[in-house]
């Protein structure tokens, strides 16, 4: 298994019908597993004592008229043979045989934080092991299941989830959903009786159901009470389900979802989930994102070298296919001078890449269009003093492509059987199973990076899997793994290098790709008012720090939308920054306007890519408030997306500073049309003012009028 447990103790469970449990503990949080019959979590909450015994009479249940005779507990792996009529835990068979194991703990190894519980049933030759893990310092919970065949025959797994109850009083869930350039969408939904299921064929973690769910009692929100937040760290094909039973017990249930036939396991082969990634919090939502965020920053991201998030520029927008060294080193030169620190060149620098409908997989530079290569190019970037990054898409072929051409059979594809697969963006998924495929791709990665000096690599993924088929049997978990793979073996041999995970923008978002990238395109989507949404909902899961967020041109090329200076600058700022345009030509106070942003930006970059994020409420639903914070300084931003829907704009209470504190307030950006929306404007707005902290947080300023799709930019500084 990837991740190490720590060991403090190994028992064998006895044959008494005493019941035993499980207490794990980390900063905050208490977790009870009991034990017998079956392992089941039966608490998740606020810390509590573990000095005393718990017996088993607390947990003792009625059991009603005209069910089965005993009380079925909601098992970690839940059984169809031992009575749960939920969603099974487990599902396969052995030719038609072995079809519904009933498991019996065999082993336990646990520590203060971690447990690994082992299950077996001897008759249809499976074994289990459940890991469960307690990020000490920031409560998050990770969960996987490996299964083993120790049978003599082969095993066909259908099915094998991660199971995590949760209280009957959560009777709300936050889900996500969206589609190309409108990512994250967050929907408040009740979670009464039956269920909520999501189910993503996409092949790739998708725009349109990203794998985590948040379950919360109706009275949760930013601020306060009781939240389960939950992210499926896989990039291929999933089932989410949020469960209620009819008896009002609920579950998250979270499983890599398996095309028929996909996963066959000879004798001692095993399998493995995804990991599971929940915290619990009793004070809100903003505490979640935090605890997840921390998470991220400590155990899932792994920069090669500095911390620091240099700004970038990328060419997309700028000059899509039309690639011309020259021109290039201009707008190298012009974004240089705005503060820019990495140049990235996408699309169409590669053999015959004109447009969208030809060349993917033929990664040599083109020299129809870079006579001397891309040296020249690179080395400009360099002398400015940025560093350069570049746009592949690995997994991707064209038909129209050399390499197309020469090695068909590289398809993923069931088109060996006469079948035809529809084309995405008129391109077709390389086989990374297929070894000469996968040597291939390695070998062309690996000669870019050694031939120039590449910092970065923007990493797209423009199209779904469709009839994912290798040597004949289903391959989208394969296909998931073997891209895993991919990149691990690229950064073994290029430690140094950063990578963007891509996928039309933001359809590949999530904490397992992250293990081995640095970055997320949000979304193709560089509309403020758009990206004003999209990162809200992302950043629930994902610190600023991995969020790209460029400042594109006026108008939008995705909406078409219009947006001042001021609103496209603070979106940008609270993310990874970058800039998307054709800078070259830009009017003088266009391009000042930049250079402060990005200035502002790197002032605040420590604050913005270190603290604490959080969201504040609003009487207007239309209003957007929120923040990073540390000790001394507080960075806000108050957005307006739509007309405003009081004619005052309410008020401003900062329960994030300290109540003993005195603060200095500073207006670091507002929309230039304030003069025309007020003809008074409150007094703090007028000159520096210092307040009390007690009084932010309890009474609160007035916020001004503001038109609809502006924004405004506080900073709240200690004195
Ligand atoms: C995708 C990406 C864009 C850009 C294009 C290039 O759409 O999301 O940012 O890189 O591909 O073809």
């Amino acid at each position: 298994m990837s991740k190490p447990y720590s060991h403090a103790s190994t028992h064998t469970p006895s044959s008494s019908s005493e019941a035993r449990f499980l207490h794990l503990q980390s900063a905050n949080n208490s977790l009870i597993v009991q034990l017998d019959p079956v392992p089941a979590i039966v608490y998740w909450g606020s810390q509590f004592n573990r000095d005393h015994a718990l017996s088993q009479e607390m947990f003792d249940a009625p059991v009603g008229q005209a069910r089965l005779d005993s009380h079925i507990p909601l098992a970690l792996c839940p059984e169809q043979g031992r009575g749960d009529f939920g969603s099974p835990g487990i599902e396969g068979h052995r030719n038609g045989k072995d079809w519904g194991p009933v498991f019996q703990l065999t082993a336990v190894t646990d520590s203060l934080s971690s447990a690994t519980l082992t299950l077996s049933d001897p008759r249809a030759a499976l074994e289990i092991n459940i890991y469960l893990e307690l990020d000490e310092d920031t409560d998050v919970l990770m969960l996987k299941q490996q299964l083993i065949n120790i049978g003599c025959n082969n095993y066909t797994v259908n099915r094998f989830a991660l199971t995590l109850p949760f209280d009957e009083t959560f009777s709300d869930i936050i889900t996500f959903h969206g589609r190309w350039s409108h990512e994250f969408q967050t929907q408040r939904t009740p979670l009464e009786h039956s269920g909520f299921i999501q189910e993503n064929r996409r092949g790739r973690t998708s725009h349109e159901s990203f794998p985590g769910i948040i379950a919360l009692p109706p009275s949760s929100n930013d601020l306060t009470g009781d939240v389960l937040g939950m992210h499926f760290g896989w990039s291929g094909n999933h089932r989410l389900q949020a469960r209620v039973k009819s008896d009002g017990r609920r579950y998250l249930q979270a499983e890599a979802l398996l095309a028929p036939g996909e996963v066959v396991l000879a004798p001692c082969e095993s399998f493995e989930t995804p990991t599971m990634y929940a915290v619990f919090t009793s004070h809100g939502l903003n505490s979640m994102m935090q605890k997840f965020h921390q998470y991220v920053r400590s155990s899932v991201l792994h920069f090669p070298q500095s911390m620091v998030r240099p700004v970038h520029f990328n060419t997309w927008e700028g000059m899509y296919f039309d690639h011309q060294p020259q021109r290039i080193m201009d707008m190298a030169s012009a974004v240089a001078r705005l503060g820019v620190e990495r140049f990235i060149l996408d699309d169409g620098w590669f053999l015959n890449r004109d447009g969208e409908t030809r060349a993917l997989g033929d990664w040599r530079v083109d020299k129809r269009k870079y006579p001397d290569g891309l040296k020249p190019v690179v080395d400009h970037i360099n002398q400015l003093g940025m560093e350069f990054g570049l746009w592949v898409e690995p997994e991707m072929v064209s038909k129209d492509s050399i390499v197309f051409r020469e090695h068909p059979d590289w398809m993923l594809g069931l088109d060996t059987l006469g079948y035809t697969q529809p084309s995405g963006r008129y391109q077709y998924v390389l086989d990374l199973q297929n070894l000469d495929a996968y040597h291939y791709l390695l070998v062309s990665l690996d000669t870019l990076l050694t031939e120039h000096n590449i910092a970065y690599l923007k990493w797209d993924m423009n199209r779904e899997l469709v009839q994912a088929g290798h040597a004949l049997s289903a391959a989208y978990h394969g296909q998931t793994l073997a891209l895993y793979k991919l990149i691990d073996d690229l950064k073994a041999r290029h430690p140094y290098v950063e990578i963007e995970s891509c996928a039309s923008g933001g359809g590949r978002i999530d904490y397992e790709v992250l293990k081995r990238t640095h970055r997320f395109w949000t979304s193709d989507c560089n509309d403020a008012l758009e990206r004003q949404t999209i990162q809200h909902g992302m950043q629930y899961f994902f610190p600023p720090e991995v969020m790209g967020s460029h400042i594109g041109p006026r108008q939008s090329h995705t909406t078409r939308r219009c947006h001042d200076m001021s609103f496209r600058g603070i979106t940008a700022l609270f993310g990874h920054m970058g800039a998307e345009l054709d800078p070259v030509g830009l009017e003088d106070n266009e391009l000042r306007a930049f250079a402060r942003y990005i200035g502002l930006h790197k002032q605040y970059r420590p604050l913005l890519h270190h603290g604490n994020c959080f969201n504040l409420p609003s009487h207007d639903p239309n209003t957007r408030i929120h923040g990073v914070t540390d000790d001394t300084v507080t960075l806000l931003a108050v957005a307006q997306l739509a007309m405003p829907k009081y004619a005052q704009g309410g008020r401003l209470r900062l329960p994030v500073l300290c109540p003993d504190k005195r603060y200095r307030i500073d207006i670091l950006d507002a929309p230039s049309a304030f003069s025309s929306t007020m003809k008074h404007k409150p007094a703090w707005m007028v000159k520096p003012l210092t307040f009390q902290g007690d009084q932010l947080i309890r009474i609160g300023l007035s916020l001004p009028i503001m038109d609809p799709e502006s924004a405004m930019l506080l900073s709240f500084t200690l004195v």
